[in-house]
C-alpha cells in the first residue's frame, strides 16, 4: 500500500506557485489576489477560509476576506458579489458555501463573474469543464486529478466508482475522469443514494472516488486487492482517546481498508490539502489570463 500524501504534494505545488509568483513580480506585476466571502460562522467553513488565506500568504498573493453575519440578505450578498465582479485588483473570488437558508446558493453562484470564478461553480466553467474546454475546474476535483497525475496512477481504460454526486466533488470529478484526457479516459458509474447493491460496482472497482459523507462506510469487503482509494470524506466522530474527545476520519474505514488498497488517500492530510492548492492555481490562471 502506497500513501497518496496530500499535505506533501500540495506543499510542493505551493512551491512552484510560489516561484512562479515571484517571477511574475520581478516582471514588474502586482500579486495576485484571491478573496473569500464567508456568510455566518459554520466552524468547518472558517476553518476552510483560513486555510485558504494562510495558503495566499505562503505563496506570495494578496488576499482579502469578507466576512458577514448569518442574517445578511441575498441581495445584500449580490451587491457584494457585485463589487467583486467590478473590482479590477480582485483577480478570483470564492463565496463559500453552505450559504444561510435563506439565501438562494443558485442565484449567488450565477451572479459571480465566470471569469474570476475560481471554483469552477458558474454553469459557463461547469459547461465548459464538462465539453472538454479550457476553465476553471472545481477546486476538490482539479485536486483529485492534480494528485492521480502527480503519482502516475494510470487512469485510462480502467474502472472508476464514484460514489456521491454533488455538485462540488461527485458529478465534476466523474466527468472529469470519463473526459478524453490525461488523466481521464476512465469507464466512470457514479453511485448514490439510490444505487442499489452498491458494493456490486465498488468490488469491481479499480479506483473509488468516495464522497458521501458518512464516516467509515467504506469497507475492505466492499474492494477489490490493490483497488486506489480517493477519500474525499472530512468527518468529526466523537473519540475519547483524544484530548479534544473527537478526531477527524474519512468516508473510507482507513485501518480496515488500507492494506488491500494499492494507492490511498488519508484524513486528514489526503484530498483536503490539495483543494485549497486548486484554488490558488486558479487564482494563478486568472492572474495571468488579465495581465
Ligand atoms: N464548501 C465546501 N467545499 C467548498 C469549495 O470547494 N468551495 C466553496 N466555495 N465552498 C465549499
Amino acid at each position: 500500500m502506497k500513501l497518496i500524501d496530500g499535505r506533501l504534494l500540495a506543499k510542493t505545488i505551493k512551491e512552484e506557485i510560489a516561484v512562479e509568483v515571484a517571477q511574475l513580480i520581478s516582471e514588474g506585476n502586482r500579486r495576485p489576489h484571491l478573496a473569500a466571502v464567508l456568510v455566518g460562522a459554520d466552524p468547518a467553513s472558517r476553518v476552510y477560509v483560513r486555510n485558504k488565506t494562510r495558503s495566499c500568504e505562503q505563496v506570495g498573493f494578496d488576499s482579502s476576506l469578507i466576512n458577514k453575519d448569518e442574517h445578511t440578505t441575498e441581495e445584500e450578498l449580490l451587491k457584494i458579489v457585485a463589487d467583486l465582479n467590478a473590482d479590477e485588483g480582485i483577480d478570483g473570488f470564492i463565496v463559500q458555501l453552505p450559504l444561510p437558508k435563506h439565501i438562494d446558493t443558485d442565484r449567488i453562484i450565477l451572479a459571480i463573474d465566470p471569469s474570476k470564478d475560481v471554483d469552477g461553480f458558474h454553469p459557463n466553467n461547469f459547461g465548459k469543464m464538462a465539453q472538454g474546454m479550457p476553465s476553471f475546474l472545481p477546486a476538490t476535483p482539479f485536486g483529485i486529478v492534480t494528485m492521480l497525475d502527480r503519482y502516475n496512477i494510470d487512469v485510462a481504460g480502467k474502472n472508476c466508482v464514484v460514489l456521491g454526486r454533488s455538485n462540488i466533488v461527485g458529478t465534476p470529478i466523474s466527468i472529469l475522469l470519463s473526459r478524453k484526457a490525461d488523466p481521464g479516459n476512465a469507464t466512470v458509474t457514479l453511485c448514490h443514494s439510490r444505487t442499489k447493491h452498491l458494493e456490486e460496482y465498488t468490488k469491481k472497482a479499480d479506483i473509488i472516488v468516495i464522497a458521501l459523507g458518512r464516516p467509515n462506510f467504506l469497507k475492505a469487503d466492499m474492494i477489490k486487492e490493490g483497488a486506489v482509494v480517493i477519500d474525499v470524506g472530512i468527518n468529526r466522530i466523537e473519540d475519547a482517546s483524544t484530548k479534544s474527545g473527537s478526531k477527524l476520519v474519512g468516508d473510507a474505514d482507513f485501518n480496515d481498508i488500507a492494506e488491500k488498497c494499492s494507492y490511498i488517500t488519508p484524513v486528514p492530510g489526503g484530498v483536503g490539502p490539495m483543494t485549497v492548492t486548486s484554488l490558488l492555481m486558479n487564482t494563478l490562471q486568472a492572474f495571468k489570463a488579465k495581465i
